[in-house]
């Protein structure tokens, strides 16, 4: 066994010393020029308009909000009251994971972070399904959207097909208690009226976009094929679905407008909706179903608008199948302060419903596919199981109908005082609806490494945002939690976010490859390389490699905007990297890191979490794993500032991050590195100077490899590689376990980190192989295995319950813990087209 004991590292100390003198004293320099740097710009190229609409609720079922401070949110409320018992108050509203609530699955089947969407819901407890597609027609003051949600239900029996209680909402938080609220305008809310217009126009004015209406299409011009053009259903439904003698109410369309501003609860839709008053008004009938509870029951709302009303509630009982469309208008989009409603009926009929949706459907639908099959390789995909393509389609899609936006302040200490932060505004994908609907730091780098491949601009504003929010010290808070709804759904024990915990850098992955395509596009537009022949081997493999990459840029104007992102997000780059040096570095060895916040079986902080470390957390511990994340983020920017130099001084920063990389590799190299076992691993330094490994056997093993920070022709690679194949050790027919089976934490306690297969981590072995050590002698074998492993799987698991999630079972292969987890399970787009 070869020890390497500290006068090995202390002559290194000395060479380093001399050289972070050199680091502290450009600190300072920085420190006297200004501590908070500038920020940069947001919604460039339009993107203000293009994003000012989206269904930024990923906790909810469906629903279309604003990016604003004060958002007008909107959604989708549903029962199916005359299926099971007591079903007559199960409104489906925020997602609920499991099918507990019998909803098998919603999912984006197409949605493209812009324009539009379409998300199939299975109702299987309500024998319903619903389609929920938008079409965006983007512009000044907000544009237009429209909505259709379709329903259908494979039940035919008497007793068996659902009726449909729908209820839609809007909420304007820009409406202040003094001024005027929201109006809806019925004309003749509850006769068979003659008219052959009862549409719904719900009016009010937002500071950003002036005034609007809310648009409710008529019925029965939706729907000429069945029985909904009866205006009043009451009678037919009564008796065919089994309804209470004395339910009411049920007659066309019923709203009910409420006001609450109390700043602690008003944020709460649901509850303001369901409030005492909607209680009061179902009293009676209510009370007759309990003496008739055989029978089906359906809570309307009042009809009444509240003075000052913030919420509008519109409701309409359907019978199924059914579509209904609704609009909003903005009106000085249309070149008007304020429009008529027959100007709004007239634009919603010639350019957002009907015959009109599908066509701009249909146009939205195929540049979708058309980007997704140059981008994805999708001639290549179709070459796998149809299952291959779907999943890759359909993770993207979801991906991408998770992103949210959210404005408010995080809690936070500050000399000891619990204070909450400066409110801030993030934009950013999400891991999981059910379970994570909110910003993840760690989670939205590999969230953005797929984002880019298909929208790079999604890509610039979700990052502009994070970094926007970094304090003056370079911290960026690791789970973001802003506003009350946010909170509402966090455990008050993880709400603080402590300023000396940091997480991995792993948006600097998406900037790598923000370089790395900005480079292949340069290259396919000036030197268009002609022949792959004059190539062989793996040369050859990388020119069609980076011809592949090079399309993800369609044009100079997205490659622009890439170089000025890069050039204005470079300051709080460096800024974040030196957040790791001042806050966790080592205090035993210099150029060395250990994790701070740890607990004795968690450590947060390193995004594996309950993963097994020193028994005690200690100052004598060195991390292996963020050893590797800061020579990564050295080696990183070291690229990039010579990338975007040109001076003197921007080459010189090149150098001095190449050398600070450097030193933290040969540190990784001759500290961490088990020679005889030919794995890497955690250590502590004693305080009589000799080392200990701490040997666990599972991800913790990698990572100087995973994160490239082994040079291309490093000896360790190859042994390296010999473990990483070990059938009885990490390596498993659905990809590679957390943890080793050999471990003696295999499996046990939480069993987080300690064996279940992360999709984020096989991402990094198979990028790692494919992009960095593909001259490894028979790497590129074990590349395809695994990577055909982890395809094969997750589509599998994907057709058969038709989520993604949040990890897989090490031994059976099986989904496990948190679905759908769109976050970076879909990372298997890339792994599938190989568009790392
Ligand atoms: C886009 O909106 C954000 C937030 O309101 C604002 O800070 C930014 O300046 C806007 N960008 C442009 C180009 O107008
Ligand atoms: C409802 O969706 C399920 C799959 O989730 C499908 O099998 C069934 O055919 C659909 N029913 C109708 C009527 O579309
Ligand atoms: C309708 O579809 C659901 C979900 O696919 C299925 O479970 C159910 O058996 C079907 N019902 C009928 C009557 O076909
Ligand atoms: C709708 O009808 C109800 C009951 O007939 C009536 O009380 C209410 O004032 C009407 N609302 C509007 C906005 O006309
Ligand atoms: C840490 O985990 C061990 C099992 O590995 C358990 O026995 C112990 O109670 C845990 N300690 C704390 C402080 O959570
Ligand atoms: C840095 O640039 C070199 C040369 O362009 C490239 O080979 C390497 O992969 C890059 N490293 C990272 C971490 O992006
Ligand atoms: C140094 O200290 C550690 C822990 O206290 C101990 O296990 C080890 O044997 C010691 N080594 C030497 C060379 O004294």
């Amino acid at each position: 066994m070869k020890k390497i004991n500290i006068i090995t590292s202390s002559l290194l100390l000395l060479i380093l010393i001399t050289f972070s003198s050199l680091i502290k004293s450009d600190e300072k320099v920085e420190e006297t020029e200004s501590l908070l740097l500038e920020k940069i710009p947001i919604g460039l190229n339009g993107l203000n308009d293009t994003l000012y609409w989206g269904t930024y609720r990923p906790h909810t079922y469906f629903g279309m909000k604003t990016r604003s401070t004060k958002p007008i949110n909107t959604g989708l409320i549903w029962s199916t009251p005359n299926i099971g018992m007591g079903s007559y108050n199960k409104f489906h509203y925020k997602v609920v994971q499991g099918g507990d609530n019998g909803i098998k699955s919603y999912t984006w089947t197409k949605h493209d972070g812009k324009n539009f969407g379409s998300q199939e819901i299975t109702d299987v407890g309500g024998h319903l399904n619903l389609t929920t597609s938008f079409i965006k027609n983007s512009g000044s003051k907000g544009g237009d959207w429209s909505v259709r949600i379709s329903a259908k239900s494979n039940y035919t029996n008497k007793g068996e097909v659902p009726l449909v209680s729908l209820i839609y909402y809007i909420h304007d938080e820009s409406i202040k208690k003094s001024s005027n609220g929201l109006n809806i305008n019925i004309a003749d809310n509850n006769s068979n009226n003659n008219n052959n217009n009862n549409n719904i126009h719900i009016k009010g004015e937002h500071p950003e976009i002036g005034k609007y209406t809310l648009h409710f299409k008529d019925i029965k011009t939706s729907n000429s094929n069945n029985n909904n053009n009866n205006n009043c259903l009451e009678e037919m439904i009564k008796e065919e679905y089994n309804l209470i003698n004395s339910q009411k109410d049920l007659c066309d369309w019923r709203f009910y407008g409420s006001s609450n501003y109390d700043s602690n609860k008003n944020w709460n839709v649901f509850n303001n909706i369901f409030d005492q008053d909607f209680n009061q008004h179902n009293e009676a009938v209510f009370r007759a179903w309990n003496t008739e509870r055989f029978k089906g029951f359906i809570p309307t709302l009042p009809n009444k608008l509240k003075e000052n009303s913030n919420v509008i509630a519109v409701q309409r009982v359907l019978t199924v199948p059914f579509n209904i469309e609704i609009s909003f208008v903005s009106h000085e989009f249309h070149n008007k302060k304020e429009l008529t409603e027959q100007q709004v009926d007239e634009i919603v009929k010639s350019i957002l419903t009907g015959s009109e949706f599908d066509s701009t459907f249909s146009k939205f639908e195929k540049q979708f596919d058309d980007k997704f099959n140059k981008k994805f390789l999708g001639e290549k995909l179709k070459k796998h199981k149809s299952e291959i393509y779907k999943v890759t389609k359909e993770s993207l899609s979801n991906l991408l109908g998770g992103f949210g936006y959210w404005y408010g302040s995080g809690i936070t200490k500050k000399s000891e005082k619990i204070i909450k932060s400066k409110p801030v505004a993030l934009f950013s994908a999400t891991p999981s609806r059910p379970a994570f609907p909110r910003g993840f730091l760690w989670d939205e780098g590999f969230h953005q490494l797929l984002t880019s491949t298909f929208d790079v601009e999604l890509t610039i504003e979700s990052l502009s945002h994070w970094l926007n929010i970094m304090d003056e010290n370079g911290w960026i808070p690791r789970e973001q939690i802003l506003g009350l709804e946010a909170a509402s759904m966090v455990p008050e024990e993880f709400r603080l976010q402590l300023p000396n915990i940091a997480n991995p850098p792993s948006i600097i992955l998406v900037i790598n490859k923000l370089l790395e395509i900005s480079q292949a596009y340069k290259e396919r537009t000036t030197h268009r390389k002609t022949e792959d022949d004059d190539y062989d081997g793996v040369e050859k493999l990388k020119m069609s490699m980076m011809r592949d990459l090079s399309i993800i840029i369609e044009n100079n104007k997205e490659y622009d905007s890439i170089q000025r992102f890069l050039h204005s997000a470079l300051p709080r780059l460096e800024r974040f990297y030196q957040y790791y040096w001042n806050t966790q570095s080592s205090n035993l060895v210099e150029n060395s890191f250990r994790w701070r916040g740890r607990k004795i079986n968690h450590t947060l902080a390193s995004g594996l979490d309950d993963y097994p470390r020193a028994s005690q957390p200690s100052t004598s511990e060195i991390h292996i794993d963020l050893n590797s994340w800061v020579a990564f983020f050295a080696k990183s920017l070291s690229n990039l500032t010579k990338y975007l130099g040109g001076n003197v001084e921007q080459q010189e920063k090149s150098q001095m991050y190449f050398k600070q990389f450097k030193l933290i590799q040969s540190n990784i190299e001759q500290m961490h590195w088990d020679e005889k076992e030919s794995l890497f691993h955690d250590i502590l330094i004693h305080k009589n100077g000799s080392k200990e490994f701490l040997r666990t056997y599972g991800y913790m093993n990698y990572f100087p490899m995973l994160l490239g920070v082994l040079d291309v022709d490093s000896s360790m690679i190859s042994p390296l590689l010999t473990t990483i194949k070990d059938v009885n050790g990490i390596w498993s027919r659905w990809g590679i376990r957390s943890m080793s089976v050999k471990d003696k934490n295999f499996g046990t306690h939480e069993n987080y980190w300690k064996g279940p297969i992360w999709i984020n981590i096989n991402y990094l072995f198979v990028h790692s192989m494919n992009k960095i050590y593909m001259n490894t002698p028979s790497i590129g074998e074990c590349y395809q295995t695994l990577r055909f492993n982890l395809i094969n799987n997750i589509g599998n698991v994907y057709s058969e319950t038709g989520c993604l999630y949040e990890q897989y079972d090490p031994v059976s292969g099986n989904g496990l813990r948190n679905h759908p987890f769109s976050g970076w399970t879909s990372l298997v787009s890339l792994i599938a087209s190989e568009q790392f």
